[in-house]
């Protein structure tokens, strides 16, 4: 199977997971894009989603889905999300979409985070996929260094500016064997918004796409 096939194999799958009446939280990204086009298809039996990209709601629109503002739901069932790389602690990698900030605040209010993937996402040790960093416009500079401080190598990702105004570093060079340490570091730098390390808050139920099926890692 083609990769994108595995992502909407995956996507669909998740469908099990969402309770009849809840609000769901739909994360971003092409696998996220199949989930929210499943979701479509029950869009009756739930209460509506919570989106954690502008992306994501012009999608959840285009379904007819109801949108809800973070601020008005006291936090979610499931959250439903992709991820850059996932660890066999279910740590991950995220904001290749550079919707990182608001998908670690869904994570956050979600009793269980559900993370979606095909086969190619498994890695050992996280940090072959470069580590996105969402920063003040104003900081770049000093958060690049303090980046290259810790070993890595910060590009600064062109022609992107965030949902929320901001820029993103992809962290090149790092192998990351104590994902929450560097999680911490990295969050206590002044100038970072978020970074793109799911260690604190990991996946809760991991579904992976591979040729044989769907694998459940709960
Ligand atoms: C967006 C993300 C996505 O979950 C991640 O980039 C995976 O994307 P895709 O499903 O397109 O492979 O973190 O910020």
């Amino acid at each position: 199977m083609q990769q994108d096939e595995l992502k909407k194999a995956v996507a669909w799958a998740a469908l099990d997971y969402v309770a009849a009446g809840t609000i769901v939280g739909t994360g971003t990204g092409s696998t996220v894009a199949h989930f929210i086009e499943a979701l479509g298809s029950i869009r009756d039996k739930i209460k509506g989603a919570v989106s954690s990209s502008e992306a994501s709601s012009a999608q959840l629109k285009k379904f007819a889905i109801p949108l809800f503002d973070c601020n008005q739901v006291d936090g979610l069932d499931i959250y439903v999300d992709g991820a850059d790389e996932i660890n066999p602690q279910k740590q991950m990698i995220k904001g290749g979409g550079a919707a990182l900030t608001r998908e670690k605040i869904l994570a956050a209010i979600a009793r269980k985070f559900i993370c979606i993937v095909d086969a190619s996402k498994q890695v050992d040790v996280l940090g072959k996929f470069p580590l996105p960093v969402e920063v003040i416009p104003m900081a770049r500079t000093y958060v690049s260094r303090q980046l290259i401080q810790l070993g890595g190598k910060p590009v600064h990702r062109q022609h992107v500016i965030t949902d929320n105004g901001n820029l993103i570093l992809d962290v090149h060079n790092l192998r990351i064997s104590d994902a929450v340490a560097l999680e911490d570091k990295i969050n206590g730098i002044a100038g970072v918004v978020t970074v793109g390390l799911f260690a604190r808050r990991a996946a809760d139920v991991v579904l992976v796409a591979a040729a044989g099926g769907i694998k459940v890692i709960g």
